[in-house]
Formats: structure tokens, sequence, C-alpha cells
């Protein structure tokens, strides 16, 4: 027994060998789908997960998926959130649709890709991969850093006026459906998007994935973009769609000090990372919702909290932030469901236990929780998070996300960052973080 609930030391080996499996299975040379069908390219964050779990056994390949990440990015330091490294007519909106050639800041030559971002969680496992082994890292991390420091200011220049970081898209903040912009995405009719088919219901239950009136909204705000060059000035100015995250406002504050540390290490200057750090930290604060007590999302065109609880709202550790935080509301939360973290709050009537992010448990997000948690010394909390996780694959398999009541497996199987996050943080086998 390896004295996480009940699982033999043969388990977690089996579990072990079938994550490192998945990886391989989903690796196209040089990087790795999130799932092969659904997600047939590679997405940003999805990506930089990957590089942490192939770090479990195979350094090389990890630094390789994070070059071949940051090779994508634009001109104006922007990583897209879908690199087209091939044709796929499995999966809709593919580059026809993004329509990025041509657009300002990409650039000649550069991959086909989307016109958008994704949480900045690529500088965070540099640092952990390059920690692993320093010798072998420190070349490949220096040739990195400029790309990161690109990466990161786009982020503060482009999508910071608030200071929280905002998104232009909900697929921008990687939680597609979450309830967070249930009003941002009303404030708005979807009128004159071209007729499509969707490709994501062909592959997974049409109730695990969000409905007809977001897909049309998620189509029309990627009409919006193509309409202007994917011009982010003039989105930011003329979108009917700016909610500013704590998804993305976290994950870039936990990447900044990461970067910092980086800059130390490679005897770099620091002074505008920390800079950045100071402007996220007041940023964090406008997201605070008093009445949930918790953070929130912020609708930037009505300047309303969403009044969400959701996973994001417990990132704030994993941001490196200690006072203030909303351990109560955790607990609140870890009470309401068998298997923490849910996507959203299980006693709220928008609550849907299969439907994508508004209620499943994903390994990513409670990976993020609960290494926050453990650095903050919240010993309990994390360990509840991090069994929990143990708990829903080993009984349940690699997959995209799962209900909180009942642990179903539900999107895609054989999914890479289920795989990763075992590998690196959630098996028993896993390195102390
Ligand atoms: C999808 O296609 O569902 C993705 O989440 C978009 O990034």
């Amino acid at each position: 027994m390896t004295g996480m609930f009940d699982m033999t030391t043969e388990r977690v080996d089996q579990l072990d060998a079938e994550a490192r499996r998945i990886l391989r299975l989903n690796d196209r040379g040089g990087y790795t789908v999130p799932t092969a069908g659904l997600y047939p390219y590679q997405w940003n964050w999805d990506s930089a997960f990957a590089a942490f779990g192939f770090a479990a056994f195979d350094i090389d390949r990890a630094w390789t998926e994070l070059e071949t990440l940051m090779a994508g990015q634009w001109e104006n330091g922007m990583v897209p959130h879908i690199q087209f490294h091939v044709s796929d007519p499995g999966y809709f909106p593919g580059a026809d649709v993004w329509g990025t050639d041509g657009a300002v800041g990409k650039g000649e030559g550069r991959v086909a890709s989307s016109g958008i971002s994704q949480p900045a969680v690529a500088a965070s496992f540099a640092w952990r991969i390059y920690q692993k082994d320093p010798g072998a890292g420190m070349a490949r991390l220096r040739g990195m850093f400029p790309r990161l420091m690109a990466f990161h200011r786009w982020f503060i220049a482009a999508r910071a006026e608030s200071g929280a970081v905002a998104i232009s898209h909900p697929w921008e903040a990687g939680r597609d459906n979450a309830p967070d912009w249930d009003e941002a995405m009303a404030g708005f009719e979807p009128e004159g998007v071209a007729a499509y088919t969707r490709r994501d219901t062909g592959h997974v239950d049409p109730k695990m994935r969000p409905t007809k009136a977001d897909y049309d909204r998620y189509i029309w705000l990627v009409q919006f973009g193509r309409e202007r060059k994917w011009d982010d000035a003039a989105i930011a100015a003329e979108s009917p769609f700016r909610v500013a995250d704590p998804t993305l406002t976290f994950t870039l504050m936990r990447a900044c000090r990461d970067l910092a540390r980086i800059a130390d290490a490679l005897g770099e200057d620091r002074t505008e990372i920390d800079g950045w750090i100071t402007r996220l930290e007041a940023g964090a604060e406008t997201l605070w919702n008093p009445d949930t007590a918790c953070y929130d999302s912020r609708n930037l065109r009505t300047g309303r909290l969403a009044g969400c609880v959701t996973n994001a709202s417990f990132l704030g550790w994993w941001g490196g932030l200690r006072d203030g935080q909303p351990l109560d509301t955790l607990h609140r939360i870890l009470a309401a469901a068998p298997y923490s973290v849910p996507s959203y709050d299980p006693t709220s009537p928008k609550f849907e236990g299969l439907r994508y992010w508004r209620g499943p448990v994903w390994g990513v997000m409670n990976m993020m929780v609960g290494v926050g948690l453990a650095e903050a010394g919240l010993k309990t909390e994390a360990e509840r998070v991090r069994s929990d996780t143990a708990r829903l694959i080993s009984e349940h398999g690699f997959a995209e996300y799962f209900d909180p009541h009942n642990g179903t497996p539900a999107g895609g199987g054989t999914f890479t960052w289920t795989a990763a996050i075992w590998l690196g943080w959630a098996s028993p086998n896993a390195e102390e973080l």
C-alpha cells in the first residue's frame, strides 16, 4: 500500500505506465495533441502541461514541447491558443475560419494559428523542468527566456488594462463555457454568423459540451477578431465581450514569479518582471467578490462581478498570494462534493455535473489549486485535492474531466494533460513539487 487511499504499488506503477503511454500516443513529433479526434492540434496550455508530464521521464522531450510551443509566437509576443501544424477536417473552427494570415503581429512564415492566447503557464513549467536538471536545461532555458519575456509583456500590454488579465474570447480563459461569462455572452446577439457545422459533438456526447447558444457566440467572436485583423487594440476597444478572469490573472502572476526566478538563475535583469507582478497583485484585488467571499470574474463592459464560485476562484495560492485567501469558501466547496474541486459551485442552480466547465472536475486546475495550497502550508486541503484527483484517475481513467458527485469520466479519453498531472503531481510516485 502506498498510504494514499487503497492503491497498491502495483496499481500505481500500472497507472504511471499508462500515463507515459498516453503522452507517447498523443506525441505528434515535437508537439502533443490533447487527445486524438476531439483536439487534433497543439493547444497552448495543454502543451505546457504536456511538457511537465514528459519531464517525469524524458526531459529532452519536455524541452522540445515548450520550444515548439514558443516557436509559434507572433511578432507581437502573443503565443496563440492553437497551432494548426496539420490540416484536420475533423476539427472546427480550423485555420481558415480564424484567418490569421496577414494579421497584425502575426509575422510571415509562422505556423497557421488561432488569433487568441490561453493561460500563460509555460514559464512556470520551464522553471520546473529546468530545476529537475539544471545542467541539461540551462542552455534551453536561456534560449527560451526572451520569448517568455515577450509573451508576458504582450499579455500585460494587450489584456491587462484593468490590472487583472482580461479575455477577449471564452476560449482564451481555457474555461470555455464557465458561467462566469454568461452575462457578457448574453450582452450581444451573434448576428451574421456564417453557417457552420460543429465537429466537437461528433466526438463527444453533446450534453458534455457547450450549447449552441454558446457556440454561435464563440464563432461570432472569432469573426469579430478576424474582421479587425486580430488587432488587439481595436478588439479591446470595440468588442462587446471583455471579461477580467482569475485564471489568466493568477496563472500569469505565478508565471511572472517563476520568470523572475529564471531571470535570477540566468543573471538577467528582473526589474520589468517585478513591475508586472505588482500590477497583477493590484489587479487581483479588483476580482475579489465580498458577496461570495472568493475571486470572481468581472465583466469589463458593465463593471459587474459574475457572482460565480469556480475552481479558478482558488488559484490565488498558486499565484503566490497568502493573505486574505478564500479558505472558508474552499471548505464549503470541498464539503459540497465527494470529488474536489468542481469547476462550478455544486449548490448553485446553474451547476451541471457533466457539462465541461459548468461543474466537472479538471485535473489541471486541481494541480494548480493543490500545489498552491501545499505551498501555503495548507496540508490537509492540499492532500484532499491531490488524493481526490488520484482517486478519480485510478477509478475512472485518464479522462478530460469528471463529474464531481460520482466521478463519471467525461469529454475526451486518453487525455494528455490528465496523464501529465498524474505523472508530475497526483501519482504517489511523483516528485514533491
Ligand atoms: C474547443 O474547440 O472546444 C476548444 O476548447 C477551443 O479552444
